[in-house]
């Protein structure tokens, strides 16, 4: 009698998970702290640095923070897209934020020697930084065996050894100050191994690494550490994209049609990791989450499921295309 109630149980648990896991758009655990966590306006008045502000899933989260008035520090390249971004922060906000309440850097996170007067900026100017959100970043669409080594190396200066850099110096700020947060975007592609982005994979792979290493280090030490890994969302990002071949972008751009989250809402659930200080959280439609779960938690399955379906609605799930198009994309 007492094993069939634990059976029924485990049974019902089991079937509810899934069917939860299949309804949401993120993690199960973003989800719950999205209902019942803290919200985003915990963050009101704090002070958020993020890198790739310019554009995409930084400045979906820039909004959303701008919104529960969030002070921010908005880095990238671009400085007329910075500027946009800025004013649309500054609308958003419905005067919560004034222009002092947002810093624009234009900061190349590839000029690695010029990160410690950028965020010595950010302190000076706000007397105090609270989160360091390692945003920037680029993708990449390739045949694995192709790829030439000059670029897993750029891969790894942007997508890696800059944001470690950049973190490096956080660290020991938030080291002196006695607490702080630093977050990076990775990907799902830094949880399961995605196919046609082998330096991409790897880089992303490796800022688990870094960063699991890092929580692990600190533990007791009020440093908060938030791995983000969103999988498809409408950004520059597909056609900003490396390829096989150094100096050559992918250069084909995400259509109004593709299944993807939109930047807002990535940036949204961006916003709420954040305010609830979670480990690590996932975001991507359908069927993307569950698609995930079963590649950590039952690999088996995944590589049958794979075997069975093919590589190519792998590759469909992520572009919303052929591979065919990668094929025909690198003969231009
Ligand atoms: N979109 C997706 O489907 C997706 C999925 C998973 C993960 N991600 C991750 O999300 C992050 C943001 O990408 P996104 O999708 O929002 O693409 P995006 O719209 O192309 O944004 C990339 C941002 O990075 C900045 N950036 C690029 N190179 C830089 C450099 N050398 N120095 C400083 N800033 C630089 C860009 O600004 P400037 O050009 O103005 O410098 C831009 O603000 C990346 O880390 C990416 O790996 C994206
Ligand atoms: C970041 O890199 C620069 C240039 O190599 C170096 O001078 C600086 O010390 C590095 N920062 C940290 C925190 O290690
Ligand atoms: C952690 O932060 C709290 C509040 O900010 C502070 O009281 C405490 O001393 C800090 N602990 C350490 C180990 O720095």
């Amino acid at each position: 009698m007492l094993f069939t109630i634990i059976g029924v149980g485990v049974f019902a648990y089991g079937i509810i998970y899934t069917i939860l896991v299949c309804l949401a758009d993120c993690d199960l655990q973003l989800a719950f702290f999205e209902r019942f966590g803290k919200k985003i306006r915990n963050l009101k008045g704090k002070v958020v640095f993020i890198t790739g502000a310019s554009s995409g899933i930084g400045e979906g989260t820039a909004l959303a923070l701008a919104k529960n008035g969030v002070k921010l520090v908005l880095a990238a390249r671009r400085l007329a897209e910075l500027e946009r971004v800025k004013q649309k922060c500054l609308e958003i906000s419905n005067g919560l934020l004034t222009s002092e309440d947002v810093l624009i850097l234009q900061m190349d996170m590839l000029d690695i020697k010029s990160h410690q007067k950028y965020f010595d900026l950010a302190v000076q100017h706000f007397g105090n930084v609270d989160i360091l959100f390692n945003n920037a970043g680029r993708s990449q669409r390739a045949t694995w065996e192709n790829i030439e080594l000059d670029i897993h190396k750029q891969l790894f200066e942007l997508n890696v050894f800059s944001v470690v850099n950049l973190t490096s110096i956080a660290v020991r700020y938030f080291n002196s100050k006695g607490s702080g947060h630093v977050a990076v975007t990775s990907s799902l592609a830094g949880v399961v191994g995605v196919p046609f982005s082998g330096s991409y994979t790897g880089s992303k792979h490796a800022i688990h690494g870094f960063f699991n290493s890092l929580r692990t280090e600190k533990t007791g030490k009020n440093l908060t550490v938030s791995i983000i890994c969103p999988g498809p969302v409408f950004t520059n990002f597909l056609s900003e994209s490396f390829t096989e071949t150094v100096g050559k972008k992918y250069g084909i751009s995400a259509k109004p049609t593709d299944r993807r989250l939109t930047m807002e809402r990535c940036g949204e659930l961006c916003a709420i990791t954040l305010a609830n200080q979670l480990d690590e959280s996932w975001m991507a439609l359908f069927p993307l989450i569950p698609f995930t779960y079963t590649a950590v938690y039952f690999p088996l399955i995944f590589k049958t499921t794979l075997k069975i379906v093919g590589v190519n609605t792998l590759f469909k799930l992520r572009d919303s295309s052929d591979i065919q198009l990668m094929t025909e994309a690198k003969k231009n």
